[in-house]
C-alpha cells in the first residue's frame, strides 16, 4: 500500500503528522503500508514556484492512494491564479479525476453539546455529502476578469455535461443503496439550465435504481432544511460549487469542521483523502488544530481504497473511545472535558487502537 503524503500549508502538516503517526502504528501491527511525502500548495510555491509541482503529481500517480492535509494562507493571496495553492488543490483532483467527493458528517454522541444545534435535532446524525468535484463552475471556461464598456467585469461558467452528471449520479445511488436508500438531489432548476440539466439526468439515472427513493431540493432550501432538520437526509448529491458550501454548513452540526473527513474518488476506487476544513491560518503553528478528520480520512482510505474495514473500524473506534474518555482540542471543547493539544490528541488516538 503506497500512499503519497502531501501535508500543505497552515495546519496540513501538524494534522497530518498525526493521521501518519496512526499509519505508523497499524504498520507496526502488520499493516503493509509504505508513505512518500511531497509538496503541494504554498509550500510547493516556496519551494519551486508552483504549487502542483510535476515531481508531486508523478509520486501521487505511482501511490495507490494520496492523503492531503490543507492547503492557502493569506500570504498566497496576492499571488496570481495559477500559482495560488488551491490551484494546486484543483489540478490534483482533476488530474487525478477523483469526480465523486464522499463528505460524512456524523455526529459522535459525545459530541451533541458541542453541536451548534440543540441536541434533540442532531442526535443520531448521519448522513453523507456526495459532492461532485471536478467540475462546475470551478472549472467552466470562458473565466476571467476583463474590461467591457470602460468596466471591469468577472464572469465563470456553470457548467456541467451529461456524463459528468450520470457518473455522479451512479455513484450516489450505490452509495444509497449501501445505506438507507434515500437519495436528495439539490440543485438549482429553477434559475439555472446547467441544474436543470442536472436534475434531468439524475432522474434518468433513477431509473436503475428503483429501490431507492429520490427526492430533489433546491440549494437554498436544502441549506436551511440542513440547519431546520437534518436527519431527514441520508444521502445528498449535489454539484461542486454547492457541495462545498453545503459541507462545510453540515460540518458543524458535527460539533466542527475539524471532525469532517472526506473521500475523493476516482472510477476505480483510486482515492485522494483529505479533511474538509482548510489551512486555518488562525490556529496554525500552535499545536491546537483538531487531527480527528484528518485520521477519519485515513479511515476512509483504508475502507475505500483498500478494502480494509477492519483496520477502519479500528481506527474509528479509536476515535470514539478517545471522545468518550472526554478529551477534546479547543474547537470541540466543552466545560467538563479536558483539553488537549494535536498531538496528545494523535497520542491518545494511537493509545486507543
Ligand atoms: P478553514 O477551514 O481553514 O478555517 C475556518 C475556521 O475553522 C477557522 O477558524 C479555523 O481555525 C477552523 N478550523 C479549520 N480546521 C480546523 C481544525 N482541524 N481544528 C480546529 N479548527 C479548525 O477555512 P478558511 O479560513 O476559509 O480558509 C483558510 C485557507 O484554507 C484559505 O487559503 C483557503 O483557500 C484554504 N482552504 C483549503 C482547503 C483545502 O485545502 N482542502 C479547504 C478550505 C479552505
Ligand atoms: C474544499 C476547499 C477547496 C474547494 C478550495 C480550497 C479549492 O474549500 O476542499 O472544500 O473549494 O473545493
Ligand atoms: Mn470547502
Amino acid at each position: 500500500m503506497k500512499i503519497a503524503v502531501l501535508p500543505g500549508d497552515g495546519i496540513g502538516p501538524e494534522i497530518v503528522g498525526e493521521a501518519v503517526r496512526v499509519l505508523e502504528a497499524l504498520k507496526r501491527d502488520g499493516l503493509p503500508v509504505e508513505t512518500e511525502t511531497a509538496l503541494i500548495g504554498g509550500a510547493a510555491v516556496d519551494a519551486c514556484g508552483d504549487p502542483l509541482p510535476d515531481a508531486t503529481l508523478e509520486i501521487t500517480r505511482q501511490a495507490d492512494a494520496v492523503l492531503l492535509g490543507a492547503v492557502g494562507g493569506p500570504k498566497y493571496d496576492v499571488l496570481p491564479r495559477e500559482q495560488r495553492p488551491e490551484r494546486g488543490l484543483l489540478r490534483i483532483r482533476k488530474a487525478l479525476n477523483v469526480f465523486s467527493n464522499l463528505r460524512p458528517a456524523i455526529l459522535y454522541p459525545e459530541l451533541a453539546a458541542a453541536s451548534s444545534l440543540k441536541p434533540e435535532i442532531v442526535s443520531g446524525l448521519d448522513i453523507m455529502i456526495v459532492r461532485e468535484l471536478v467540475g462546475d463552475i470551478y472549472f467552466g471556461e470562458p473565466r476571467g476578469i476583463e474590461v467591457r464598456n470602460g468596466e471591469r467585469v468577472g464572469f465563470n461558467t456553470m457548467i456541467y455535461s451529461e456524463s459528468e452528471i450520470r457518473r455522479i449520479a451512479h455513484s450516489a445511488f450505490r452509495i444509497a443503496m449501501k445505506r438507507g436508500k434515500r437519495l436528495c438531489s439539490v440543485d438549482k432548476m429553477n434559475v439555472l439550465e446547467a441544474t436543470q440539466l442536472w436534475r434531468d439526468v439524475v432522474i434518468e439515472v433513477s431509473a436503475e435504481y428503483p429501490e431507492v427513493e429520490l427526492s430533489h431540493m433546491l440549494v437554498d432550501n436544502a441549506a436551511m432544511q440542513l440547519v431546520r432538520n437534518p436527519k431527514q437526509f441520508d444521502v445528498m448529491v449535489t454539484g461542486n460549487m454547492f457541495g462545498d458550501i453545503l459541507s462545510d454548513a453540515a460540518s458543524m452540526l458535527t460539533g466542527s469542521i475539524g471532525m469532517l473527513p472526506s473521500a475523493s474518488l476516482d472510477a476505480n476506487g483510486k482515492g485522494l483523502f483529505e479533511p474538509i476544513h482548510g489551512s486555518a491560518p488562525d490556529i496554525a503553528g500552535k499545536g491546537v488544530a483538531n487531527p480527528l478528520a484528518t485520521i477519519l480520512s485515513v479511515a476512509m482510505m483504508l475502507r475505500y481504497s483498500f478494502d480494509r474495514s477492519a483496520e477502519a473500524d479500528r481506527i474509528e473506534n479509536a476515535v470514539k473511545k478517545v471522545l468518550a474518555s472526554g478529551l477534546r482540542t479547543a474547537d470541540i471543547y466543552q466545560p467538563g472535558t479536558e483539553k488537549v493539544g494535536t498531538r496528545q490528541m494523535g497520542d491518545a488516538v494511537i493509545a486507543a487502537l
